[in-house]
C-alpha cells in the first residue's frame, strides 16, 4: 500500500543520492554529528518494546529474545504484549514514555492508531523504531526494521504456482486468496507482493479464483484469527466448490494455512497447495508430512538482534545502519528502513534452511 512504485522509487533514490552528494554524507551508518540528533543516553537506560497480540509464534519468540537481549546488552527492558487490543497498546506506550524510555520499539496492532502516543514519545526525546510492522500516518517514527514484506508476498505467490505445477503440470488451476488482518500494515503489502506474481496468471486464464473474491478487502482475515480463516474457507467451499477441485490457496501465514487445511480436510477434499509464513513448528511438521506446501523463513532472532543493535548504536550516539532509505512511505514520511531477506521454505530445502535451528532443524531429519 505504501511501497513506492518502481518509477517513484528510482526517483527517490536519485533524489536521496543527490542529497547525499550535496551534503557530502556517506551511508547512514556514519556516526551522527554532534548535533544532538542521536546524542546517546545512559548505558543502562530503559528501552520499551510494545508487542501486539500473540497472533503467531514469532511474537512470542520476540518477547523472550527482547527481554534476554536487552538485559545482556546492559539495558532495562520493558517488554509488553497488548492482548487486550489497541487501547491497551496505547496505554503501554504512554506508560513507557512516562517511565523515561529512551527508545521505544513498536510492533503495532494497528499502525495508524498510535499517533498521540508516538508524539508523546518524540516530545520526551525518545527514538521510535517500528518493528516488523510499519507505523502509519505519523512523522514520529525514526526507523523501521523488518523482513522485506513485499518480497514475502512475491515468494508466496511464486510458491503457490510452483506447488500446483508440481502436482499437475498444466493449468488451469482453481485457487482462493487469503490476506491477513486489515489493521496490520503488513497485510496489504504481503497481498500486493503475491498479486504481482498471481495477477498476470489470473488475467491469462492459468489461474481461476472460483469464488470471484479477488480483492484484498474480500480476502482479509480479521485479527489474523485462525477461526476466521477457517470459517471463510468453509463457506467458500460450500458456495463455490461442489465437485470442483481446489488446487491452491494463497495463505499469508502459517496459522491461517493450518486453519485452511483443516477446513478443506473437513469438507472431504484433498489438501491443495497452501502457502504460509513464519516457520511455525506445526507448519514445518505439516510441510515435512507433505501437507502444507511452503512457509517463509524469517528468523526472529536475527530481526530482534538487529533491533537491539540499533538500540546499542543509539546509546552510543551513532545513527543505525539503514539499507533501504526510500521504499517505506508511511503516508506522512519515508521511514528509513533496515530490511532483512526472507527465504521460501518447502520440503525440498527445509533441512538446509533450518540446519542451525535447534527446534526446527530436528523436525526436518
Ligand atoms: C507478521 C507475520 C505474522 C502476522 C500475524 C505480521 O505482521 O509480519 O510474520 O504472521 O503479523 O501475527
Amino acid at each position: 500500500m505504501f511501497k513506492l512504485n518502481k518509477a517513484a522509487k528510482t526517483m527517490a533514490v536519485v533524489l536521496a543520492a543527490s542529497a547525499l552528494a550535496l551534503t557530502g554524507c556517506g551511508r547512514a551508518a556514519a556516526p551522527a554529528a554532534s548535533s544532538g540528533a542521536a546524542g546517546g543516553f545512559a548505558a543502562d537506560a530503559l528501552i520499551g518494546v510494545a508487542l501486539p497480540q500473540k497472533t503467531s509464534e514469532n511474537w512470542v519468540l520476540a518477547e523472550k529474545l527482547f527481554n534476554d537481549g536487552l538485559t545482556q546488552a546492559g539495558f532495562k527492558g520493558d517488554v509488553q504484549f497488548a492482548n487486550g487490543g489497541v487501547a491497551e497498546q496505547q496505554n503501554q506506550i504512554s506508560a513507557m514514555v512516562a517511565k523515561g524510555a529512551k527508545v521505544i520499539i513498536v510492533g503495532a496492532i494497528d499502525g495508524g492508531q498510535l499517533g498521540t502516543q508516538l508524539k508523546q514519545a518524540k516530545d520526551a526525546g525518545a527514538t521510535v523504531i517500528a518493528y516488523d510492522r510499519l507505523l502509519l500516518n505519523t512523522p514520529n517514527v525514526d526507523y523501521y526494521v523488518a523482513y522485506d514484506n513485499f518480497k514475502v508476498g512475491e515468494l508466496q505467490g511464486q510458491a503457490l504456482l510452483d506447488g500446483m505445477k508440481a502436482k499437475k503440470p498444466n493449468g488451469p488451476y482453481n485457487i482462493e486468496l487469503f490476506a491477513g488482518s486489515p489493521d496490520d500494515a503488513n497485510a496489504k503489502v504481503f497481498f500486493d507482493g503475491a498479486m504481482k506474481i498471481l495477477q498476470p496468471k489470473i488475467q491469462d486464464g492459468t489461474l481461476k479464483v472460483v469464488s470471484g473474491q479477488k480483492t484484498f478487502e474480500q480476502a482479509v482475515t480479521q485479527g489474523w484469527k485462525a477461526e476466521n480463516a477457517q470459517k471463510r474457507m468453509d463457506s467458500l467451499l460450500v458456495g463455490s466448490y461442489g465437485t470442483a477441485a481446489l488446487d491452491g490457496v494463497l495463505s499469508p501465514n502459517d496459522t491461517l494455512a493450518r486453519a485452511i487445511i483443516t477446513s478443506v480436510k473437513a469438507a472431504g477434499k484433498p489438501v491443495p497447495t497452501v502457502t504460509g509464513q513464519d516457520s511455525e513448528v506445526e507448519s514445518v511438521k505439516s510441510i515435512m508430512a507433505g501437507e502444507q506446501y511452503s512457509t517463509i523463513n524469517k528468523d526472529t532472532t536475527a530481526l530482534v538482534n538487529h533491533a537491539i543493535e540499533m538500540v546499542k548504536g543509539l546509546q552510543k550516539g551513532t545513527k543505525p545502519e539503514i539499507n533501504d532509505p526510500t521504499s517505506y512511505n508511511n503516508g506522512t514520511k519515508v521511514v528509513p528502513a533496515f530490511l532483512l531477506v526472507p527465504k521460501i521454505v518447502t520440503k525440498a530445502n527445509a533441512a538446509e534452511e533450518y540446519a542451525n535451528d535447534k527446534v526446527l532443524g530436528p523436525l526436518t531429519k
